[in-house]
């Protein structure tokens, strides 16, 4: 089993590497259990179809706390195997810890980019990610990456944002913040981060120059439990710790993060019902193939 403990911050994601190892990545390790309550059913949903069958070898990307590593390591069974990846050491961590709490032998770790990463097998039957893969400096190199770790033939399956403005769940808090934060200039569309896979055009021209064929994709829209709590409070605590929302509360003081809770609990309160708060959310499941 690989154990790098360590990853620098170089190379063409290496504000990523930052990010997702000082800022995000802390925050994903506490909040681990609300998120896959969240996001659940539509890594399910991806795993589902990539129809995986048993002693299928398997990539996840982006794996992070390795709860989609986890699913795959059973649905492969003792004679496949699960390789998760991802750029963030403390996620890591809870990966691999998961995998030994679970008992299960046939996945591993390695703290590497995906985008850079020289697979030593590189025939693998299949490549997945929940929300792992919209993090690219340049997704077609990374995407050409990662079919170099496949076969001819093998899949790849996805599940990603659709735009912003679809996913209230994020919008909502964010135009709540922006009541007391002075929000950045937007990034380009295009630029690393959740929504950078919202245009399907895009995402189909990164596969197909990548490598891969077959591009397909089917779009989920329902809402999501944030948190996976039915305590107001609670969401509105998960929803201040997590992506834009926390980047830009990162350095507002006391009064100003009052505020914004305010604001962030006003705005999602009519959402709030007996299972919790109920936003609208949209994501794409992108199917491809490697065939040479
Ligand atoms: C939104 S999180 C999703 C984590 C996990 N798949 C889940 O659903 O819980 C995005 C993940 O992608 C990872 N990531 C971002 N860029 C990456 C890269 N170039 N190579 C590997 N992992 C990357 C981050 O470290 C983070 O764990």
């Amino acid at each position: 089993m690989s154990t790098t403990a360590t990853i620098t911050a170089e190379g063409p994601n290496a504000e990523q590497i930052r990010y997702w190892n000082e800022q995000a990545g802390p925050k994903w390790v506490a909040l681990q259990e609300q998120l896959d309550r969240q996001l659940a059913d539509l890594g399910t949903k991806a795993i589902d179809r990539a129809a995986i069958v048993h002693g299928e070898a398997i990539l996840d990307l982006g794996c992070g706390c390795g709860s989609t590593s986890l699913e795959l390591a059973r649905r492969t069974e003792e004679t496949g195997s699960v390789l998760g990846v991802d750029i963030s050491a403390p996620m890591l961590e809870v990966a691999r810890r998961r995998a030994r709490d679970a008992g299960l032998r046939n996945v591993r770790f390695e703290l590497a980019d995906a985008q850079t990463h020289q697979f030593s097998c590189t025939s693998r039957d299949v490549a997945l990610s929940r929300f792992g893969v919209m993090f690219f400096a340049d997704p077609v190199a990374a995407f050409a990456n990662v079919r170099r770790g496949l076969k001819p033939g093998g899949r790849l399956a996805f599940v990603c944002w659709q735009a912003l403005a679809k996913n209230p769940w994020m919008a909502l808090p964010l135009a709540a913040v922006a009541q007391h934060v002075p929000l950045p200039p937007p990034a380009g569309p295009d630029a690393p981060g959740p929504f950078s896979f919202a245009d399907r055009d895009r995402v189909s021209g990164i596969l197909k120059a990548a490598g891969f064929s077959d591009v397909g994709f089917e779009s989920i829209e329902e809402p999501l439990t944030i948190g996976g709590t039915a305590d107001l409070d609670a969401a509105v605590e998960f929803l201040l710790m997590l992506g834009p929302t926390q980047a830009l509360l990162a350095q507002a003081d006391e009064t100003v993060r009052a505020q914004v809770l305010k604001a962030v609990r006003a705005s999602v309160a009519p959402h709030h019902g007996p299972s919790g708060v109920q936003l609208p959310a949209a994501a794409w499941i992108v199917r491809a193939r490697y065939s040479r």
